[in-house]
């Protein structure tokens, strides 16, 4: 089946991303993920980052409904991250696999940055809502990034 929205996403895509991985706490217990390349840093003071969510993921529901999330950001091994959470249902996260800060969402281990943040704007745009986080708590590691572009994943090069 041919995607009327291909020729856009091939020229949205020509811009290289990293992969973050957005996680936030449900309701009724567990963790929703869910891989972004949306992510961006938007200022310094206060600290804010956005990401952009599909109004069709099937966790929308989910960050909708909760005040925090976590943004954790994938170094160049952490692809088979990137597939799981990209896909409906996934394996849920173990307590090995994550850490948890002041917010109570989950952030990946092995992360070259991540973010805890409280939810401090929402704006409707599209078939996307743009979810605006201020920034709680962060931190930063050496290690070439897990890079995006033009469909394909690549390893990014460590400073
Ligand atoms: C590289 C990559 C980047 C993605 N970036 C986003 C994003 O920024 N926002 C979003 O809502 N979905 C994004 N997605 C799609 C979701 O990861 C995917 O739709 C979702 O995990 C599948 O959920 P569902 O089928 O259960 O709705 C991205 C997927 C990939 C592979």
């Amino acid at each position: 089946m041919s995607d009327q929205y291909r020729p856009l996403k091939d020229a949205f895509g020509r811009f290289a991303t990293g992969i973050g991985i957005a996680a936030c706490k449900k309701r009724d217990g567990g963790f929703s993920v869910i891989t972004i390349n949306s992510f961006t840093s938007v200022s310094l003071s206060p600290p804010l980052v956005l990401w952009c969510i599909d109004k069709s993921a099937s966790v929308y529901p989910d960050f909708m409904a909760a005040d925090s999330y976590a943004i954790s950001i994938l170094n160049a091994k952490q692809r088979a991250m990137s597939d799981r959470f990209a896909r409906y249902d996934p394996i849920q996260l173990t307590g090995d696999e994550i850490d948890i800060w002041e917010t109570g969402s989950p952030l990946l281990k092995d992360r070259i940055a991540g973010f805890d943040c409280k939810i401090a704007m929402r704006h409707a745009a599209g078939d996307h809502d743009i979810l605006i986080g201020e920034v709680i708590r962060f931190d930063s590691a050496n290690g070439a990034p897990l890079v995006y572009f033009a469909s394909n994943y690549h390893s990014g090069v460590e400073d």
